[in-house]
Order: C-alpha cells, then sequence, then structure tokens
C-alpha cells in the first residue's frame, strides 16, 4: 500500500495552517483536551480523528482463556472508567462540540469506535449537526481472540466520517486513494467502506520497560494513514485530541501534512513524543 501515490490527487493549493495555532502546531501536547482546545481558534483545522475510550465496561474479576486456562491481559485502563453512560455522553458531547468549533468548514471529522459506544457518539454527531458522509468498517484480519467462547468474536470497528454541517462544501476526498485501497483490500474497483487492515502488533507495537505492550488501543499506522490520505492533502492541518502513543502525528508527519496531538497522560505522551522526534509541550 506503500506505493499508493499522493500524486492520486491533483494537489491543491493548500493555505498555511491558520494564526492562532502556532503554540500548538507539530507539537504533542500534554494536557486535557477540554482546556487545550479552548485556546485553540475557531476553524482552524483540516481534519479530526478521534479514538475517544470506548467506555468498554469489562468485569473487575480476573478473566481466564477458555481452553488453556491462563489469564487474559485485561485492556481496561483508568481513563476508560465511568460512572454511567451519562458521565460519558457528557465528556463526548463536550469533546465533539469543540471539535466542531475548531474544524474548518471544508474540514471532516473522524470518530472511531466499537459497539461499545459508537451508537451514542454516532447519534450525539447527528444531533450536534455533524453531516454524515460514511461509516467505514474496518476489519481486522487479526482480531482479539474470543477468550471466553460465550459469543462470536468482534473483528470489526466502525468509523464515522462527516463534515461540520450539512452546508459544509470543498471538503477533501481523495477518491482514487480510496478506490486503490479497495482494490487491493477486495478486488473491488469502486472505492468500498469496508477496510481490511490487521491491528497493531510486532516492531510497530511500541513496549514499555517490562517488554509489555506500552498502551492497550494503539492504532495501526496503516489504518491512520488511509484516514489521512483519502480526507486531507499536504500542508493540512490534522488534528488528534485523544492521541495515546500519537498514530495520528507519527503518520501526518510522514505524509506531509502538519499535526496537533493532545494526551493528558505523561507515560503515553513521552513515548508518542519519542515517536515523533519532538518533546512534549506540557499545557
Ligand atoms: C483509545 S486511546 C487513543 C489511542 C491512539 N489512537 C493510539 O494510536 O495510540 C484514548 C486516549 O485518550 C486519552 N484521554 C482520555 N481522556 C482524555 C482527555 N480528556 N484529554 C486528553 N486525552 C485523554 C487516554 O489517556 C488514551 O490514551
Amino acid at each position: 500500500m506503500a506505493a499508493l501515490e499522493e500524486a492520486a490527487v491533483a494537489a491543491p493549493v493548500v493555505a498555511p495552517p491558520a494564526p492562532g495555532l502556532e503554540h500548538l502546531l507539530d507539537r504533542l501536547v500534554v494536557g486535557d483536551c477540554l482546556e487545550v482546545m479552548a485556546s485553540m481558534p475557531d476553524a482552524s483545522v483540516d481534519l479530526v480523528f478521534v479514538d475517544p475510550p470506548y467506555f468498554l465496561q469489562l468485569p473487575a474479576k480476573k478473566l481466564t482463556r477458555w481452553g488453556s486456562n491462563s489469564d487474559v491481559e485485561s485492556p481496561e485502563r483508568e481513563w476508560d472508567r465511568f460512572s454511567s453512560f451519562e458521565e460519558y455522553d457528557n465528556l463526548m458531547r463536550s469533546v465533539l462540540s469543540e471539535c466542531q468549533r475548531v474544524m474548518k468548514p471544508s474540514g471532516t471529522i473522524w470518530m472511531i469506535g466499537s459497539y461499545h459506544n459508537i451508537f451514542r457518539v454516532g447519534s450525539m454527531m447527528q444531533d450536534l449537526g455533524f453531516w454524515m458522509l460514511n461509516d467505514v468498517t474496518w476489519f481486522k484480519t487479526n482480531p482479539m481472540p474470543n477468550w471466553l467462547n460465550v459469543r462470536m468474536t468482534n473483528a470489526t470497528e466502525t468509523l464515522l466520517w462527516a463534515t461540520r454541517d450539512r452546508t459544509s462544501k470543498g471538503y477533501t476526498y481523495n477518491g482514487a486513494a480510496a478506490k486503490e485501497y479497495s482494490l487491493a483490500d477486495l478486488d473491488s474497483r469502486i472505492a468500498l467502506n469496508v477496510w481490511r487492515i490487521p491491528i497493531c502488533t510486532g516492531r510497530e507495537r511500541l513496549k514499555g520497560a517490562d517488554g509489555k505492550r506500552l498502551h492497550p488501543t494503539q492504532k495501526p499506522e496503516r489504518l491512520l494513514e488511509r484516514i489521512i490520505r483519502v480526507s486531507s492533502a499536504r500542508g493540512m492541518v490534522a488534528f488528534d485530541p485523544m492521541a495515546g502513543t500519537g498514530t495520528t502525528g507519527a503518520v501526518a508527519q510522514r505524509l506531509g501534512r502538519h499535526f496537533i496531538c493532545i494526551e493528558r497522560d505523561m507515560y503515553y505522551a513521552e513515548a508518542a513524543a519519542g515517536r515523533l522526534g519532538s518533546g512534549v509541550e506540557i499545557y
């Protein structure tokens, strides 16, 4: 897929980043995204990728693998815990409203989630006036196994792609790139809303000092590569308010886009900064 050339899009003339973003541009900012976003001007970013807590509501008890009787390493972390759907919804509504405010009229937003949260955030987005362009199914070719054998293995996540509102015009869609991905994945000559991509493993997966995965939900670079190529052009600003290990920034940098990454957890932020070759900016 690396062979996909940017030349597939007639290179649009991209305006320089909006004034007022200088303190955040091409930086990994450590802080609460709502506080940091309050310092961003209206209508200033071209592309938003939100990979939020999914509120997985995993059981507190230790899980044992069906068959081998060994312990399952839980993906649950403190940042994914909420006391209720109401608390979760309040956070997501605030984050989405701020994203909408900082998006340019020609900007688009990608929201990713699983069956745990995507229906809630999808309906919230429609209530806020975002205009849906696609729901993309990410089919994971190597999904996490279904350790307990009490239901089918979940092998998909959903990406919602939307404009700021119904009247938005001139958003970036690189249809040629989308078609090439569909041809490679599904042998389809038309651009389909199904993407076949493995979850992040191997050398790409960042490890902590203990040799275990550093972040439970690090997204694969191939996923961000599609998002960024399909919906932005060189020189545009990609914004990720909940950046984790900085996958959005790393791919944006490689593809010649500006980025703004915010992450609240210093441990993840330092790993992300290492990946981006930048320092962390404490907000
Ligand atoms: C699903 S993970 C993102 C993973 C990321 N896409 C990656 O590839 O590594 C969500 C991240 O949001 C962060 N987070 C949660 N609430 C936040 C907030 N209010 N402000 C900033 N970051 C937050 C968490 O610490 C967590 O790292």
